[in-house]
């Protein structure tokens, strides 16, 4: 599966916007666990793993970063700058967080509870994993 884009609601108001999201409503998957990439200092990167069963989706809610989706042969770049829109990404793909501006806020929305054996943290490890589970 491929990491996609998903629009979500946006009230525009002269009070303020607002956005919200619903599990399998608008995103396909039902939220086990919400955290959040804060106070990132200038040029750091995090993530730079896989996961085996997580799914997540990704909003900037302040500020700006660029998420990199590598499936084993092809990366791709997705800005995030929006509260309203929000980056799914399926399991079994290699992701990046990288150019965070000032005071960004990564939200991430999971589909798992926390557990350190989802995790793919080798490189060669995952282009292992990809070429025994091609989806
Ligand atoms: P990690 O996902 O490895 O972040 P990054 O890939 O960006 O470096 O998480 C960093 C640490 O935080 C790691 O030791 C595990 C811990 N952690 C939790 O305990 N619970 C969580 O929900 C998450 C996301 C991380």
């Amino acid at each position: 599966m491929k990491a996609t884009l998903i629009d979500l609601p946006k009230f525009e108001d002269p009070r303020g916007n607002l956005s919200f999201v619903e599990e399998e409503n608008h995103i396909p998957f039902k939220i086990k666990r919400t955290y959040w990439i804060y106070d990132v200092p200038g040029g750091q990167v995090r993530g730079g793993h896989a996961f085996k069963k997580q799914e997540e989706l990704i909003i900037a809610l302040s500020g700006s970063f660029d998420v990199v989706i590598d499936n084993g042969k092809i990366k791709e770049i997705f800005s995030l700058n929006r509260s309203y829109y929000g980056l799914y990404v399926p399991a079994g793909l290699w992701r990046q967080m990288i150019n965070f501006s000032t005071n960004s806020l990564a939200l991430v929305l999971s589909s798992t509870e926390f557990e350190g054996i989802d995790y793919i943290r080798d490189y060669d490890d995952f282009l292992n994993y990809r070429t025994t589970h091609e989806k």
